[in-house]
């Protein structure tokens, strides 16, 4: 508990959806109780609506916010067809602000189909590898070349992150993901780096997988995985693939960490066909909120909203898309009334 002040939270609703899933959520995080938790809420806008009224999707105002608040919650953004001065609200967040980790949990929740005994966090690196921003195409135009960037400094905070996180959560291993057989020279440093930090936690299990095994081992024996730590485009592919274990879109969350702010955010989009109908899963933007409390420190809260989770789903209590016939408000509803309980 933090007795001297309320939490500062940055909430950055952006377009479509994200403007019914986060007040909903906010709602939520609103109903915990006061002698225990206390949130102070800063709203901000960002995205292709805030583009149309100010021509710009994000001001550098926002940034300053999201650097002063303990934490933030991002809705989701709609990405405008063919707007050359129009930039990703997102991205621009984690590179300016360094947010060098990102968070993807899959994790069994009562839901059809959802694979039990699942329980995964992968650290995907979010500033480098193939996604350093670095192409060019030669004179001919018939060669394209995308540079793919690992440093020691990028790999030590990732692989650190991961260790750091896996000691505080009493999670026994960790697998670090790479392709060294091919990539020799970056990930054969991403590989050596792993395996010099792993010799600093003796109690927990290091193990090293390529890739496409993975991609593979993923599918058939998830639960034997516990923490997954790998550079950019690899945790980009495994995280989506790990979050079709259990249930999909509608359950991803995700945190973008660095070393003196986050921003956690549910992994859908701003699904522009169902905004404004009041229908959309707030789900993700819950498990969302309930990362933002453990990254506090608030793991009694975070477990509260995690069992009104649990006990919602048990009773069906769903979204359209997933066969069921609760609306946004009435899902949040459902789970007020539980963590009252
Ligand atoms: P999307 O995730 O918005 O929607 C894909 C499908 O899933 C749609 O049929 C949608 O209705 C459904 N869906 C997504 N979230 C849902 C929820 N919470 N409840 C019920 N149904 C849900 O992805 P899409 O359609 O590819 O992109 C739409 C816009 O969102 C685009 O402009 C895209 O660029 C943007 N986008 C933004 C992201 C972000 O802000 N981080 C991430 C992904 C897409
Ligand atoms: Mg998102």
């Amino acid at each position: 508990m933090n007795a001297k002040r309320p939490y500062r939270i940055c909430v950055l609703p952006g377009d479509g959806i994200g403007k019914e899933v986060i007040p909903a959520t906010v709602m939520l995080l609103q109903s915990l109780p006061k002698n225990q938790i206390d949130f102070e809420f800063t709203y901000d806008e960002v995205g292709y609506g805030f583009y149309q009224k100010s021509g710009t999707p994000l001001k550098d105002e926002t940034l300053e916010k999201v650097r002063a608040s303990d934490a933030a919650l991002f809705g989701a953004i709609t990405t405008p067809p063919n707007i050359p001065d129009y930039f990703s609200v997102i991205i621009r967040l984690r590179q300016r602000l360094d947010l060098y980790s990102n968070l993807r949990p899959t994790r069994f929740y009562p839901i059809a189909g959802a694979r039990e005994g699942v329980d995964l966090m992968i650290f995907r690196e979010n500033t480098e590898g193939l996604y350093s921003g670095i192409e060019r195409v030669e004179d001919d135009g018939n060669t394209a070349i995308t540079e793919r960037i690992i440093t020691r400094k990028g790999s030590e905070r990732i692989i650190r992150a991961a260790f750091e996180y896996a000691k505080k959560n009493s999670r026994k291993k960790v697998t670090l993901v790479h392709k060294a057989n091919v990539l020799r020279e970056s990930d054969g440093l991403f590989k050596r780096i792993g395996q010099e930090i792993s010799s600093h936690y003796s109690s927990i299990r290091f193990e090293e997988m390529i890739v496409d095994a993975m991609a593979m081992r993923l599918i058939k024996d998830p639960e034997n995985f516990d923490v997954i730590v790998t550079t950019n485009l690899f945790g980009d592919i495994l995280s989506d693939e790990a979050s079709m274990l259990c249930g999909g879109l509608g359950f991803a969350a995700s945190g973008n960490i660095g070393d003196n702010c986050a921003i956690f955010e549910p992994v859908h989009g701003s699904a522009p066909d169902i905004a404004g109908k009041g229908i959309a899963n707030p789900y993700a933007t819950v498990l969302a909120a309930k990362m933002m409390l453990e990254y506090l420190d608030e793991s009694g809260s975070a477990a509260k909203i995690d069992n009104a989770v649990i006990g919602a789903l048990k009773v069906l209590v769903l979204t359209k898309e997933l066969g069921g016939k609760y609306t946004t408000s009435q899902v949040i509803d459902e789970l007020i009334k539980r963590i009252r309980e």
